[in-house]
């Protein structure tokens, strides 16, 4: 098994945040970034911070060497005591929220590739909601994944970016506003890493442990079932993906009291495959070692619990992860098998690869025993939410309309866009069984609509699903992400559980 190196710092760890009002021409840092719109004169107060750079800014709006358009970056040095360094980076026509979030996302990678430990960052006029936007980014930004790579010799080693300033124009609530990105962009960091983990080194128990040690961190109860608990609680769905492994798959149970005694909690689940080979149905060997992100929405889930335990937010939370991984071997299920969910409800496998939502089936029946005000799950479910969206927007779906909007919402707040696909009772034809209630893999078009309306049979609370399989991770290098995970769900479902929250 790999072993963790030294030297850099992991980028599972924390990133140091903090905020300062005043003229940013006059704080010492080896970097400063600064976002501007475009098609828009340089701020008045930029003044100082122009003149150290000699003009520069100016001239670089003036002569259109940067226009501030979206993904832009232009490189400009300055003299004196201030900043060493001035990053213009771009927010584009309409600098709203995700503008904001992606400039200092792409600010935070470039600080972290030039070498520098720690950056600033300014816009006009930050406050609140915006302070937290930009300290999420930029950490974001400087993530890297580096834990099993030699480090290179000390004076050829690059200095990650550990921490960046966030310049305010005023103090009051951004302590607040910065705690709470910190919180958010650490939860973040977390998934990513824990999604990045290889199936070798992240397997279910050591998802468990991860849990437990979260648990600790944030006084969170946490409850682990391994397979004879799952016996004991007659879950053959999840245990028919299992069995064809030799590692005990695990149902984590995380439970955080933020709110009142008798509140009903609001539960997260997430699909915990720390590996999906597809099992007899086997999938073809040409990328397959992607399927180790097949437990992004249970890294979700984790990375969420962390930010909600830490923000302190009122209300009753439950996060609830099914982890196994699905293998051919002797003992493995087999196309045409009849599988009994702890629900009741018999299922015919017709392709073992459809494995997510056997999982599923049991980790939902299990989140009624929390008589949930409502559940929502992440999901790297479907090959074909690809195909329907692509890789930008999760799909959406539910028993519930206005939960499904609410979660829509939330999508939008948390800069991870979702789009909505029906559940009309007609696709239900599409699974019908022979031979058992259901089978868990419909015929041919619909694939994301059928597998959340195979979930929908295990839940009887109001329930919404995100299928993550084309947001949780990125197989091209894009701006302001690279290749892997990209943190998808966590903000969903932090900005969900807030917007429930007092
Ligand atoms: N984990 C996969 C879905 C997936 C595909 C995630 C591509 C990320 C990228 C899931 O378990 C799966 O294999 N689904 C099958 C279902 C089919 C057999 C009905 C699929 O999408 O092909
Ligand atoms: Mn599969
Ligand atoms: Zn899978």
């Amino acid at each position: 098994m790999p072993r963790a190196s030294g030297g850099r710092r992991t980028a599972g760890g924390p990133f140091g945040l903090s905020v300062h009002a005043g003229d940013p021409a006059r704080l010492r840092t080896p970097l400063l970034a600064v976002l501007l719109p475009s098609g828009k004169p340089v701020p008045r107060a930029l003044a100082a911070l122009d003149r150290v750079t000699g003009g520069g800014i100016a001239r670089a709006v003036r002569r259109k060497d940067f226009r501030g358009n979206r993904d832009e970056a232009f490189l400009l040095y300055a003299e004196g005591r201030g900043p060493e360094r001035v990053l213009l980076v771009g927010l584009g026509a309409s600098p709203d929220a995700a503008a904001l979030l992606r400039a200092a996302t792409l600010a935070g990678r470039r600080g972290n590739a030039m070498g520098v430990e720690r950056m600033a960052l300014w816009a006009e006029g930050l406050e609140d909601a915006a302070i937290e936007n930009a300290a999420v980014g930029v950490s974001l930004g400087a993530w890297e994944f580096t834990q099993f790579r030699t480090p290179p010799p000390e004076q050829e080693r690059a200095k990650p970016l550990i921490a960046a300033t966030v310049c305010v124009s005023r103090t009051r609530g951004a302590a607040q506003a910065l705690g709470r990105g910190t919180a958010v962009a650490d939860g973040q960091r977390l998934a990513r890493h824990l999604a990045m983990l290889p199936g070798n080194v992240c397997t279910p128990s050591y998802l468990a442990n991860e849990a437990r040690r979260i648990g600790r961190r944030r006084r969170l109860r946490v409850t682990v079932l391994g397979r004879r608990e799952m016996r004991h609680l007659k879950m053959g769905s999840f245990l028919a993906v299992a069995q064809g492994t030799p590692q005990d798959p695990k149902l984590i149970v995380l439970e955080y009291r933020g709110g009142r005694r008798a509140q009903a909690p609001v539960v997260l689940v997430g699909k915990g495959l720390c590996f999906d080979s597809g099992g007899i149905s086997i999938k073809p060997a040409d990328r397959m070692e992607w399927m180790k992100f097949d437990m992004s929405g249970a890294a979700g889930v984790l990375g969420a619990m962390e930010a909600i335990a830490r923000m302190k937010l009122r209300i009753n939370v439950v996060g609830l992860i099914g982890s196994t991984t699905n293998m051919p071997s002797g003992t493995a299920m087999n196309p045409g098998d009849v599988v009994r969910a702890s629900n009741g409800k018999t299922i015919e496998i017709v392709n073992t690869d459809a494995e997510g939502r056997l999982v599923l089936a049991d980790v939902l029946s299990y989140a009624a025993r929390f008589k949930p005000q409502a559940v929502v799950d992440a999901a790297t479910l479907t090959g074909a939410v690809v195909v329907a969206l692509g890789n930008a927007a999760t799909g959406v779906m539910g028993n519930d309309q206005g939960l499904v909007d609410e979660v829509l919402a939330a999508c939008k707040r948390g800069g991870e866009p979702g789009w909505q696909l029906p559940q009309w009772p007609e696709y239900k034809e599409l699974f019908k069984s022979d031979i058992a209630d259901m089978k868990n893999a419909g015929a041919r078009g619909a694939g994301t609509i059928t597998a959340a309306l195979f979930l929908a049979e295990f839940t009887d609370y109001k329930w919404a699903h995100l299928d993550i399989a084309g947001t949780a991770y990125t197989e091209t290098d894009l701006v302001a992400l690279p290749r892997g995970p990209t943190g998808v769900p966590v903000r969903t479902f932090v900005e969900f559980v807030r917007g429930r929250a007092r």
